[in-house]
Order: structure tokens, then C-alpha cells, then sequence
């Protein structure tokens, strides 16, 4: 760690200490030590220490993260501006960030539950985020609901145990949530590595080419399977993942259905084949996780230009509740902590002071927008953009009625009759099944109906299994 001499101990203001092991005693009459206030370095000690722990993420507690570096593999200028996808063979640095769910800080690795997927590319343009999941719908697409779809996934108020009764009477009163029950309750569920998960960025993204025309987006990373075949020293440190994309065209989107903007549901690829752009390799460890990881702070509000938001609800409550999340959990300076801080300059004075300023906070500069003393010119890539989309787009007005449909539950039987095989289809029930042993009677009969709208044959499976063990 350190390559010169050892480091002297000191306090944390730097001055010589004898010993961190020992408090300053004075004798006193009778025996006995006596400890004073003049003891800066215990006072400094007990202070810290209860100052250690900081909020948890409210979601995605528990994590493992690592460095490394993104790499294009095929050009693709000519949808997006976004420098760091652009020009093959251009490097990004990277920091990624794998997290369970509903889990706190503690809890085990080995949980069904969806994986948190965050990559921050460090790019020249200021950081870009894609803080996505490992399978491609996501239960809701009410940005309201959110809160309470992992309260119930989480723990009951009263036992402070994971309530499979809580998890499955929030589901079966929002049967949009079907199709992310089958990726969840499927062999996906349980990832049996970190290496080894896909990434998605779920939402549907806009990518601005450089004369301003857009085009709808999905993200994708797809582990490289060749990592099985290197020495096990090696796969222990290295991870790679290709990163592509599905596109959308306008024009396309506005006959495509609901489809389009829903993170309940996902763009088939047989309809949008996924383009190649690069390659994502993990090659460094934190050097330490609380510095590193822990205060790391990804958000789907970090957008570079070239690509934008969608008219996604979900996607917009999203942009303003991950840096609020943040600021209370690491400050209102968050942005200046070392994972995320950009290796692009950064001039915006009108947003200084606050609890742990690390910066220079722009000396002297003027703190008022307009002022003849401030050395800052506009940017001219950051481009104004304007598209008409909410107005004439079908999806956007088939979305903001968000009731369920029979188009909630054809994607969830497209994977139980075509993409599950027969052993898939029993792991699935037996797992779903499990789940629903314990809960009321009703609830087990309301999940039944839920997923009889994607196939009768599936209650009739969960139905003989929870006969089996005579709960039903
Ligand atoms: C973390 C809110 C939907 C993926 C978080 C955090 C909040 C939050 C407050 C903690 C942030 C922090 O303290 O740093 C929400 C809200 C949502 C939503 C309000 C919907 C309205 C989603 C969706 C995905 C997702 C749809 C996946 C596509 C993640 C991930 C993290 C996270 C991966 C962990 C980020 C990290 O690695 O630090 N979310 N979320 N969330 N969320 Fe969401």
C-alpha cells in the first residue's frame, strides 16, 4: 500500500500521535486514571465512530463492484452523438456496481431476487449512467407504485421477516407485474454468479444522431461465455460483457402499441434485432468498498448528449429520485466523491457550498446567472432538443391509461409456451409454488387466477402442487 517509508500515526488533522491504542490517563488521588476532554485523540475516536454508518440504499443495500473499461466495437455515429460509443477501438473508463433487490447491506448473495446492474462510463462529455436490472421487464410501470412494490417484496412491519403473504397480495392486485414474475420466479431468478448475469437497461431511451433525428433505444449486456475458458486466477478477476442495442424508429413506434414505453414489457427481437457496439471488461478491484462502491451514486438522470429520456413514466419519476435518494444518503456534494466524479471539466457555479465542499468551489467567481465577470461560454454540443413525441405519439396516450390488458399477459405466454422447455416449466411452478405454501387461501387462489390469464395449465400446476403439500 505504501511504497516509501511507513506513515507516522497522527490524528486526522495530522499531528504526531504515540499511540492510537492508548488513552491519555492522568493519575489521580486513590488510584485509578482519569481521562480529560484534553484527549483530542479519543474524543476524535468515539466521534468518528459514531458517525461511521450512512443511510443505506433504500434499494440495492447489498452489492459487489469493480473497475474497468468499455471498449466500441462497431461505430454507430450515425444514431447517436454520444461520443463514448462512437469511433471503434475508443476506451472508457468504467465503474460497475451488481446489487440484489430488497436485501440491506448484510443480507446473502444467494437470494431470488432481481440484480441491480449499474454501469457509470466516465466518458469526456461527464459521466453516463445506464442503472439497469438483469432481466428485462420490471413489475410496474406506475412510478407511484414503487415504493410499495419493495415494501412488499422487503420486510413485514410487524416481524421484521421477509412476508411471502405481503409479496404475493401486492402482486396479484397489479397484474402488469406477470411477465416479471416469470423472468423472477425462473432459473434467472437465482444467478449463480456475479460474472455471469445480463444486464439490460430496460426503459426505452432515446439516441440523438448528430443532425438532431432520434430514434427509440434499448440497452443491452450479454456476458461473453468465452471466460469460461481461462485459467480460474484469471476468471476470478476478469469479466467481460458485449453491449448492444435495439432501435426503434419513430414512425414505428407510434403503431407499435404500448409495447413502446412499457417496462412491463420488452421489444421482441425478432422485430428489433440487437446491433452490436462494444465490449465491457471488469479488470480492477475497489481498493476499498465503502470509498468506492458504497458511496458511488448512479443515476438515469447522468445522461451524455446523443442520448435522452423517453416518454417512459417510470423513466422520468426515475430522474429525479436517484440524485434526491443520493443527496440525503451522501450529501448534497455527492457528486465530488471520488467514484463520481467526472474526468470531464465541470463549471457550474451556480450549485456550491453545502456540507463537504471538496472543490475550490470556483473561488471568486460570480454565483449569479449573468454576470460580466464569469469566464464561461456555452456549449454548443449540448444540443437544445425538442421532438414532437408526446403530442402525436399513440404509445405516450396508450400508456398514460395504465390499466391491465390482455397485452399484459402475451409476453409472459410467449415465454411459457415457446421460450420455457418442459423442465423450465416445472422449476418455474415448484418455485412459485413454494413461495405460495404459507399465504392465505385467498391469496393463493388470486395468484392462480393471475396466472391463468397467460395459460390455464399454469394454475392447474400450482393448483396440484399447493394440493400436494395440502395447503389448498
Ligand atoms: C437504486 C428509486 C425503478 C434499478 C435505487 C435507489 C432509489 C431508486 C431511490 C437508491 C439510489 C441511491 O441511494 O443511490 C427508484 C424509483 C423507481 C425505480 C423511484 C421507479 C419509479 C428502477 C428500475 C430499475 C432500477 C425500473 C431497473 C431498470 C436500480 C438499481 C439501483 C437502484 C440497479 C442501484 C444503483 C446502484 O448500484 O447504486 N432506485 N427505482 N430501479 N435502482 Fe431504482
Amino acid at each position: 500500500m505504501y511504497n516509501t517509508k511507513p506513515p507516522v500515526f497522527t490524528l486526522a488533522e495530522g499531528q504526531p500521535i504515540p499511540n492510537p491504542g492508548a488513552s491519555i490517563n492522568l493519575p489521580t488521588f486513590g488510584g485509578g486514571g482519569l481521562i480529560t476532554l484534553s484527549d483530542t485523540l479519543l474524543l476524535e475516536t468515539l466521534a468518528h465512530f459514531n458517525r461511521e454508518r450512512i443511510p443505506e440504499r433504500v434499494v440495492h443495500a447489498k452489492a459487489a463492484g469493480a473497475l474497468g473499461e468499455f471498449e466500441v466495437t462497431n461505430d454507430i455515429s450515425h444514431l447517436t452523438a454520444a461520443k463514448f460509443l462512437n469511433g471503434v477501438g475508443k476506451k472508457t473508463p468504467i465503474l460497475f456496481r451488481l446489487s440484489t433487490t430488497g436485501g440491506e447491506k448484510g443480507s446473502a448473495d444467494t437470494v431470488r431476487d432481481v440484480r441491480g446492474f449499474s454501469v457509470k462510463f466516465f466518458t469526456e462529455e461527464g459521466n453516463h449512467d445506464i442503472v439497469g436490472n438483469h432481466v428485462p421487464a420490471f413489475f410496474i410501470r406506475d412510478p407511484v407504485l414503487f415504493p410499495s412494490l419493495n415494501r412488499s417484496h422487503k420486510k413485514h412491519p410487524q416481524t421484521n421477516r421477509p412476508d411471502e403473504t405481503m409479496f404475493w397480495d401486492f402482486h396479484v392486485h397489479h397484474h402488469e407485474s406477470t411477465h416479471a414474475l416469470f423472468h423472477l420466479f425462473g432459473s434467472r431468478g437465482v444467478p449463480a454468479s456475479v460474472r455471469r448475469v445480463t444486464g439490460f437497461g430496460v426503459h426505452t431511451f432515446k439516441l440523438i444522431a448528430p443532425d438532431n433525428s432520434f430514434k427509440y433505444c434499448k440497452f443491452h449486456f450479454r456476458p461473453v461465455q468465452g471466460v469460461a475458458n481461462m485459467s480460474p486466477a484469471e476468471a476470478a478477476q476478469i469479466a467481460v460483457w458485449d453491449f448492444s442495442i435495439q432501435v426503434m424508429e419513430p414512425e414505428q413506434a407510434e403503431k407499435y402499441g404500448r409495447a413502446v414505453f412499457d417496462i412491463t414489457k420488452v421489444w421482441p427481437h425478432k422485430d428489433f434485432p440487437l446491433i452490436p457496439v462494444g465490449r465491457m471488461t471488469l479488470n480492477k478491484n475497489p481498493s476499498n468498498y465503502f470509498a468506492e462502491i458504497e458511496q458511488a451514486a448512479f443515476s438515469p438522470s447522468n445522461m451524455v448528449p446523443g442520448i435522452a429520456t423517453s416518454p417512459d413514466p417510470m423513466l422520468q419519476a426515475r430522474m429525479f429520485a436517484y440524485p434526491d435518494a443520493q443527496r440525503y444518503r451522501l450529501g448534497a456534494n455527492y457528486t465530488q466523491l471520488p467514484p463520481n466524479r467526472t474526468v470531464a471539466p465541470v463549471y457550474a457555479p451556480y450549485e456550491r457550498d453545502g456540507t463537504g465542499t471538496i472543490t475550490s468551489n470556483y473561488d471568486g467567481a460570480p454565483n449569479y446567472v449573468g454576470s460580466m465577470f464569469t469566464p464561461a461560454v456555452r456549449s454548443k454540443s449540448a444540443q437544445e432538443v425538442c421532438h414532437d413525441e408526446w403530442l402525436r405519439g399513440g404509445a405516450v396516450l396508450g400508456l398514460n391509461e395504465l390499466r391491465v390488458t390482455a397485452e399484459d399477459f402475451a409476453q409472459p405466454r410467449e415465454l411459457w409456451r415457446r421460450v420455457f422447455d418442459d423442465a423450465e416449466r416445472r422449476k418455474w411452478v415448484t418455485a412459485v409454488a413454494g413461495s405460495l405454501e404459507g399465504v392465505p387461501e385467498e391469496l393463493q387462489r388470486a395468484a392462480i387466477a393471475m396466472f391463468n390469464n397467460v395459460d390455464p395449465e399454469i394454475g392447474r400446476m400450482i393448483g396440484g402442487r399447493l394440493k400436494e403439500s395440502a395447503r389448498l
